[in-house]
């Protein structure tokens, strides 16, 4: 299999020539050449230009650019170009324009218009796909095959009779026969019972809520789909061009959940990812670090950093540039926690289009410019740390999440609207880092097979709530809690099943056993309405009524409320040395950190460093030669210290024991051997 980062730590950036005169290309590969760029992603919106009517290719102007490319000694991560689909494909064929769930079929014009289930799309997707490896697969630039681009971005359910028909058929396989369908779906209710498989409709506008396990499935549908169309492209490909590896780039970020990467990563050459700052959250860095830690647990180990900005986006009501020295910590970042590339949207950034207010390596002011001599700096720093490439990120904690999960807790008719499935792993993740520990995010859906194996290397291992979980997730955290490890769940995990079916007999079903803590009703609390626990701490968003097993050390009750009295914090220790912690409700940052810091010191978890200040502290380490490197990036507004020895590959100076690092700077150690 070829190898996609020869060089080290790849640098560079969705490449898209076609937007500019031919002549422009001169200018970018002199000044590719200058930033140190060594991949560029080509032709990921380019169908249109590749197939201007239908069967007739024009391969001319890719010709010249991959050639160009490759003269200057700069490797392509080669789309399929099967992103966006060109006008002739809707004109000729409309029924291939997706349907949103209030009925309405998307027009033309926008991009990314076409329905997962589509056998139009398919096929002359598939038709292109193949026109291009065979034209490109031996073509000395080629380094990895990019498929699509953010499969399902803008379309991931669709809900056209197309998409219909599709779902039946993948119901049909999941289960036995239309009973047994209506027994998972629970349609005794609301008189939804089927006699046949014929008249199950997708979950679209409908006059009251949906059945939670019909939406439950069409997510898993619409997710099974779009995965369908990686899994065909990548077909072609690996059957034309064998030694080629493929990737397609994620989405784990806040706001995307559509797609299970967990199940997605399984079938990847090399897992890539997209992430971008949003500023409407409280701590965009914080999510950043959690995104970056999530795409390394699915990927199971380093990864690529397809797109992310040298600056703002245009997609956010306020685009927010970047200040001096950030576009370099973000990228650290994510080489801190597992990325072995680091690349941008996009190389220039375009005059016209929808994008056009979107930053870029090279700015509208071109060359000469603050942002461009960065982006050289940046360039020159990853060239330094070239050795970090295939090193493993150090972490003692597992932090469990699901995508299945997330889509059981999109339904509207829950206890309560204001659980969000991130929410409070993003909590526990942010004060994590705070402290300079590092946390594995796992994702179930990555782990069909060996999620005991994984979570048995954990010290302490987090589930945060975790509405859905099958019997096999609950096994393999009860095996962790008795093999030693510190197991901390917090309210609402296991209460369901993978029907979303509620587990009987008190909360948390799953994990009642292990608690040791039986809840027999919730009191989810309103906007603006705390509760104050008998330990001087606050909660917020949760409470319940519960009561707990002899064995178990109650830490903390409420204090007030309808439930006072009840157990809010509880530690049940357990033979092997291990401990089965409950947080029934969302834990003011104080309280919840003093927690995390009991559970680490219960589970033997060191931060990465010894630090002051708001830093974030990651430690990659070469399994082979035991060769460490210290990232330490400095998000707060004073002077940050680490304890460290060794040599940093930004500033280029020794450090002797302690680290000083200014606020925003960043700074990579390769650290002195220890005696
Ligand atoms: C991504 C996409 C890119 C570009 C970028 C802008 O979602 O893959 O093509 O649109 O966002 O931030």
């Amino acid at each position: 299999m070829r190898n996609w980062t020869e060089d080290g730590i790849a640098f560079g950036a969705d490449y898209n020539p076609e937007q500019w005169p031919e002549q422009v290309r001169c200018e970018d590969l002199e000044l590719m050449r200058e930033a140190g760029v060594t991949l560029v992603s080509v032709g990921i919106f380019s169908w249109g230009l590749l197939e201007p009517e239908p069967g007739r290719y024009d391969f001319g102007w890719l010709d010249r650019v991959l050639d160009d490319l490759h003269g200057a000694g700069i490797g392509v991560d080669l789309a399929t170009a099967t992103a966006s689909p060109p006008a002739w494909m809707s004109q000729r064929w409309p029924e291939v324009l997706p349907v949103d769930h209030d009925g309405r079929r998307h027009t033309f014009g926008s991009r990314q218009s076409w329905c997962p289930s589509s056998p139009v799309y398919r096929e002359r997707s598939l038709a292109l796909v193949e026109a291009l490896a065979t034209r490109y697969g031996s073509h000395p630039a080629l380094r990895l095959w990019h498929i699509s681009n953010e499969l399902g971005c803008h379309n991931a359910r669709c809900y056209c009779d197309v998409s219909a028909a599709a779902f039946r058929e993948w119901l049909q396989r999941r289960y036995s026969g239309v009973d047994a369908l209506n027994d998972a779906w629970a349609t005794a209710f609301w008189s939804q019972h089927y006699t046949s498989f014929d008249q199950v409709q997708v979950p679209a506008l409908s006059s009251s809520f949906p059945n939670p396990a019909h939406a439950l499935d069409f997510a898993r549908f619409s997710s099974d789909e779009l995965l369908g169309q990686h899994l065909a492209e990548q077909a072609v490909l690996r059957r034309v061009t064998p030694d080629v590896p493929t990737t397609t780039n994620f989405m784990v970020s806040a706001g995307q959940t559509a797609m299970d990467y967990g199940r997605w990563a399984r079938e990847q050459d090399v897992v890539s990812n997209d992430h971008y700052l949003v500023h409407a959250l409280g701590d965009p860095r914080a999510e950043l670090a959690f995104a970056a830690d999530m795409t390394r647990g699915v990927a199971g180990g380093p990864w690529l950093l397809m797109e992310h900005s040298t600056s703002a986006v245009n997609w956010q009501p306020v685009n927010v540039a970047k200040a001096p020295g950030e576009m370099l910590r973000d990228s650290l970042a994510h080489v801190a926690r597992g990325a072995d590339g680091v690349m941008f949207f996009q190389w220039r950034a375009s005059s016209g289009g929808a994008e056009q207010w979107h930053s870029g390596m090279v700015p509208h002011a071109g060359r000469d410019s603050d942002r461009f001599r960065e982006v050289v700096e940046l360039g020159a720093v990853l060239q330094r740390l070239a050795d970090v490439r295939g090193s493993d990120v150090e972490a003692d904690v597992a932090v469990l999440v699901d995508y299945q999960n997330a889509w059981a807790l999109e339904a509207p008719t829950l206890p309560s609207a204001r659980v969000g499935h991130l929410d409070v792993a993003h909590q526990v993740h942010r004060l994590l880092c705070e402290r300079q520990t590092t946390a594995d995010v796992v994702a179930v859906g990555a782990h069909p097979d060996d999620l005991a194996e994984v979570l048995a290397r954990y010290r302490v291992v987090v589930v945060p709530t975790l509405y859905l979980c099958d019997d096999a997730t609950a096994a393999a955290v009860t095996a962790a809690a008795e093999a030693g490890a510190q197991v901390v769940v917090t309210y609402l995990s296991g209460t369901v099943d993978e029907r979303v079916r509620v587990r009987l007999g008190g909360y948390p079903g799953a994990f009642r056993d292990l608690l040791g803590v039986r809840v027999e009703e919730f009191h989810p609390l309103l906007e603006g309405v705390g509760t104050a626990l008998d330990d001087g701490s606050t909660g917020e968003v949760w409470s319940e009524r519960a009561t707990v097993a002899a064995d178990v050390e109650v830490l903390a009750s409420y204090g007030d409320g309808a439930v006072a009295g009840s157990p809010a914090l509880t530690r049940r220790a357990l033979p092997g040395g291990g401990a089965a912690w409950y947080v029934g409700t969302t834990l003011d940052d104080e309280a919840l950190d003093g927690l995390l810091q009991a559970v680490c010191a219960a589970g033997g978890v060191a931060p990465a460093a010894p630090a002051t200040g708001f830093v974030d502290v990651v430690r990659r380490r070469d399994a082979t030669t035991g060769r460490s490197w210290l990232f330490a990036l400095n998000h707060g507004e004073e002077t940050a210290t680490v304890r460290v020895s060794g040599v940093d590959a930004v500033s280029g100076a020794d450090v002797d024991g302690t680290l000083h690092l200014a606020p925003g700077a960043s700074a990579v150690v390769a650290e002195t051997p220890r005696p």
